[in-house]
Protein backbone atom coordinates (compact mmCIF):
# COMPACT_ATOMS: atom_id res chain seq x y z
CA UNK A 1 0.00 0.00 0.00
CA UNK A 2 0.80 3.54 -0.56
CA UNK A 3 1.89 4.99 3.06
CA UNK A 4 1.22 8.52 2.00
CA UNK A 5 -2.07 8.27 0.50
CA UNK A 6 -3.17 6.30 3.59
CA UNK A 7 -1.78 8.96 5.48
CA UNK A 8 -3.89 11.63 3.43
CA UNK A 9 -6.70 9.39 3.83
CA UNK A 10 -6.70 9.53 7.27
CA UNK A 11 -5.96 12.97 7.85
CA UNK A 12 -9.05 14.38 5.17
CA UNK A 13 -11.59 11.56 7.21
CA UNK A 14 -10.38 13.31 10.22
CA UNK A 15 -10.77 16.74 9.14
CA UNK A 16 -14.06 15.67 7.56
CA UNK A 17 -15.22 14.62 10.63
CA UNK A 18 -14.91 18.02 12.51
CA UNK A 19 -16.49 19.30 9.47
CA UNK A 20 -19.23 17.07 10.24
CA UNK A 21 -19.98 18.00 13.63
CA UNK A 22 -20.43 21.65 12.46
CA UNK A 23 -22.88 20.19 10.23
CA UNK A 24 -24.88 18.39 12.41
CA UNK A 25 -24.80 21.56 14.80
CA UNK A 26 -26.13 23.72 12.15
CA UNK A 27 -28.49 21.30 10.82
CA UNK A 28 -30.04 20.46 14.10
CA UNK A 29 -31.38 24.21 14.15
CA UNK A 30 -32.97 23.21 11.23
CA UNK A 31 -34.50 20.01 12.37
CA UNK A 32 -38.68 20.46 12.24
CA UNK A 33 -39.58 16.83 12.68
CA UNK A 34 -39.55 15.37 16.21
CA UNK A 35 -37.68 12.06 14.60
CA UNK A 36 -35.07 13.95 12.67
CA UNK A 37 -34.36 16.07 15.16
CA UNK A 38 -33.55 12.69 17.27
CA UNK A 39 -31.66 11.09 14.71
CA UNK A 40 -29.13 14.22 13.49
CA UNK A 41 -29.02 14.12 17.59
CA UNK A 42 -27.61 10.96 17.62
CA UNK A 43 -25.40 11.42 14.34
CA UNK A 44 -23.83 13.38 16.40
CA UNK A 45 -22.92 12.41 18.78
CA UNK A 46 -21.61 9.32 17.30
CA UNK A 47 -19.55 12.17 14.87
CA UNK A 48 -17.78 13.31 17.48
CA UNK A 49 -16.59 9.43 18.42
CA UNK A 50 -15.82 9.11 14.96
CA UNK A 51 -13.41 12.58 15.44
CA UNK A 52 -11.94 10.65 18.50
CA UNK A 53 -11.26 6.90 16.52
CA UNK A 54 -9.20 8.76 14.17
CA UNK A 55 -7.81 10.82 16.68
CA UNK A 56 -6.34 7.33 18.07
CA UNK A 57 -5.75 6.24 14.36
CA UNK A 58 -3.55 8.81 13.92
CA UNK A 59 -1.15 7.56 17.31
CA UNK A 60 -1.27 4.23 16.03
CA UNK A 61 -0.11 5.42 12.87
CA UNK A 62 2.68 8.11 14.06
CA UNK A 63 0.49 10.42 12.15
CA UNK A 64 0.31 14.29 13.37
CA UNK A 65 -3.47 14.96 13.34
CA UNK A 66 -2.80 18.44 12.94
CA UNK A 67 -0.36 18.22 9.65
CA UNK A 68 -1.76 19.90 6.73
CA UNK A 69 -2.27 18.69 3.29
CA UNK A 70 -3.67 20.37 0.21
CA UNK A 71 -6.81 17.44 0.45
CA UNK A 72 -6.96 18.42 3.74
CA UNK A 73 -8.10 22.10 3.12
CA UNK A 74 -9.95 20.98 0.15
CA UNK A 75 -11.84 18.98 2.99
CA UNK A 76 -12.04 21.70 5.00
CA UNK A 77 -13.22 24.26 2.56
CA UNK A 78 -16.30 22.00 1.29
CA UNK A 79 -17.51 21.61 4.86
CA UNK A 80 -17.57 25.18 5.73
CA UNK A 81 -19.32 25.44 2.43
CA UNK A 82 -21.67 23.37 3.57
CA UNK A 83 -22.42 24.67 7.14
CA UNK A 84 -22.90 28.42 4.81
CA UNK A 85 -25.64 26.64 3.05
CA UNK A 86 -27.42 25.77 6.04
CA UNK A 87 -27.10 29.17 7.52
CA UNK A 88 -28.22 30.35 4.80
CA UNK A 89 -31.41 29.04 3.81
CA UNK A 90 -32.15 29.32 7.97
CA UNK A 91 -31.77 32.98 7.33
CA UNK A 92 -34.45 32.36 4.29
CA UNK A 93 -37.03 32.65 7.19
CA UNK A 94 -38.16 29.29 5.29
CA UNK A 95 -38.45 26.64 8.18
CA UNK A 96 -39.07 24.01 5.81
CA UNK A 97 -37.10 25.10 2.91
CA UNK A 98 -34.68 25.16 5.52
CA UNK A 99 -34.53 22.05 6.97
CA UNK A 100 -34.76 20.35 3.35
CA UNK A 101 -31.49 22.31 2.81
CA UNK A 102 -30.34 20.90 6.11
CA UNK A 103 -30.99 17.21 4.82
CA UNK A 104 -29.37 17.96 1.55
CA UNK A 105 -26.21 19.50 3.15
CA UNK A 106 -26.22 16.28 5.63
CA UNK A 107 -26.67 13.64 2.74
CA UNK A 108 -23.40 15.21 0.92
CA UNK A 109 -21.38 15.15 3.69
CA UNK A 110 -22.48 11.28 4.40
CA UNK A 111 -21.43 10.44 1.35
CA UNK A 112 -17.95 11.49 2.11
CA UNK A 113 -17.86 9.99 5.18
CA UNK A 114 -19.02 6.51 4.22
CA UNK A 115 -16.84 6.36 1.39
CA UNK A 116 -13.66 7.21 3.86
CA UNK A 117 -14.69 4.63 6.00
CA UNK A 118 -15.16 1.99 3.47
CA UNK A 119 -11.43 3.04 2.49
CA UNK A 120 -10.10 2.61 6.04
CA UNK A 121 -11.62 -0.44 6.93
CA UNK A 122 -9.50 -1.80 2.94
CA UNK A 123 -6.69 -0.30 4.95
CA UNK A 124 -7.13 -2.80 7.83
CA UNK A 125 -7.53 -4.99 5.82
CA UNK A 126 -4.17 -4.47 4.04
CA UNK A 127 -2.08 -3.23 6.22
CA UNK A 128 -0.04 -5.40 8.69
CA UNK A 129 0.60 -4.86 12.61
CA UNK A 130 -1.16 -3.20 15.50
CA UNK A 131 -1.63 -0.51 13.63
CA UNK A 132 -3.87 -1.94 11.14
CA UNK A 133 -5.46 -4.02 14.13
CA UNK A 134 -6.27 -0.67 15.57
CA UNK A 135 -7.58 0.81 12.19
CA UNK A 136 -9.79 -3.03 11.69
CA UNK A 137 -10.99 -2.57 15.24
CA UNK A 138 -12.71 1.08 14.60
CA UNK A 139 -13.93 0.73 11.37
CA UNK A 140 -15.98 -2.30 12.95
CA UNK A 141 -17.83 -0.50 14.70
CA UNK A 142 -18.00 2.89 13.05
CA UNK A 143 -19.03 1.79 9.27
CA UNK A 144 -21.93 0.50 10.72
CA UNK A 145 -22.94 3.92 11.70
CA UNK A 146 -21.51 5.38 8.14
CA UNK A 147 -24.14 2.86 6.48
CA UNK A 148 -27.06 4.00 8.96
CA UNK A 149 -25.94 7.85 8.47
CA UNK A 150 -26.31 7.50 4.93
CA UNK A 151 -28.95 5.45 3.89
CA UNK A 152 -31.39 6.86 7.06
CA UNK A 153 -30.45 10.68 5.48
CA UNK A 154 -30.83 10.05 1.84
CA UNK A 155 -34.70 8.36 2.95
CA UNK A 156 -35.38 11.85 5.13
CA UNK A 157 -34.07 14.31 2.04
CA UNK A 158 -36.57 12.23 -0.22
CA UNK A 159 -39.17 12.27 1.79
CA UNK A 160 -39.07 15.38 2.90
CA UNK A 161 -38.96 16.56 -0.89
CA UNK A 162 -41.68 14.75 -1.55
CA UNK A 163 -43.76 15.98 1.11
CA UNK A 164 -42.95 19.81 -0.40
CA UNK A 165 -44.18 18.89 -4.02
CA UNK A 166 -47.36 18.03 -2.47
CA UNK A 167 -47.23 14.39 -2.68
CA UNK A 168 -47.69 11.23 -0.19
CA UNK A 169 -44.42 11.13 2.00
CA UNK A 170 -43.92 8.25 3.84
CA UNK A 171 -42.13 10.26 7.49
CA UNK A 172 -40.09 8.54 9.23
CA UNK A 173 -38.80 6.79 6.03
CA UNK A 174 -39.04 3.43 5.93
CA UNK A 175 -35.01 3.53 5.66
CA UNK A 176 -35.13 4.74 9.54
CA UNK A 177 -38.45 2.48 10.61
CA UNK A 178 -36.20 -0.75 9.11
CA UNK A 179 -33.12 -0.04 10.43
CA UNK A 180 -31.65 -0.12 7.04
CA UNK A 181 -27.50 -0.78 7.09
CA UNK A 182 -27.02 -2.01 3.41
CA UNK A 183 -27.28 -0.61 -0.20
CA UNK A 184 -29.84 -3.14 -1.16
CA UNK A 185 -31.79 -2.83 2.37
CA UNK A 186 -31.94 0.96 1.44
CA UNK A 187 -33.69 0.10 -1.84
CA UNK A 188 -35.81 -2.56 -0.62
CA UNK A 189 -36.92 1.07 1.76
CA UNK A 190 -37.06 3.24 -1.13
CA UNK A 191 -39.44 0.59 -2.89
CA UNK A 192 -41.71 0.24 -0.29
CA UNK A 193 -41.86 4.10 -0.04
CA UNK A 194 -42.77 4.42 -3.56
CA UNK A 195 -45.94 1.46 -3.13
CA UNK A 196 -47.89 3.59 -0.42
CA UNK A 197 -47.80 6.38 -3.35
CA UNK A 198 -48.98 4.01 -5.87
FE1 LIG B 1 -18.48 9.88 10.62
FE1 LIG C 1 -21.39 9.94 9.32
Amino acid sequence: MKNQQVEALILQSLEHELGGIEVYQAALQCAQHPRLKQEWAQYLEETRGHVAALEGACAALGIDPRQELPGRAVVRDVGAALVEAIQLARAGGDPSAAQLVACECVVLAETKDHLDWELIKKCGEHLSGAAAAALRAAAETIEDQEDEHLYHSKGWCRELWVQSLGLTAVLPPPEEVQKVKTAIGAARAEQAAEKVRQ
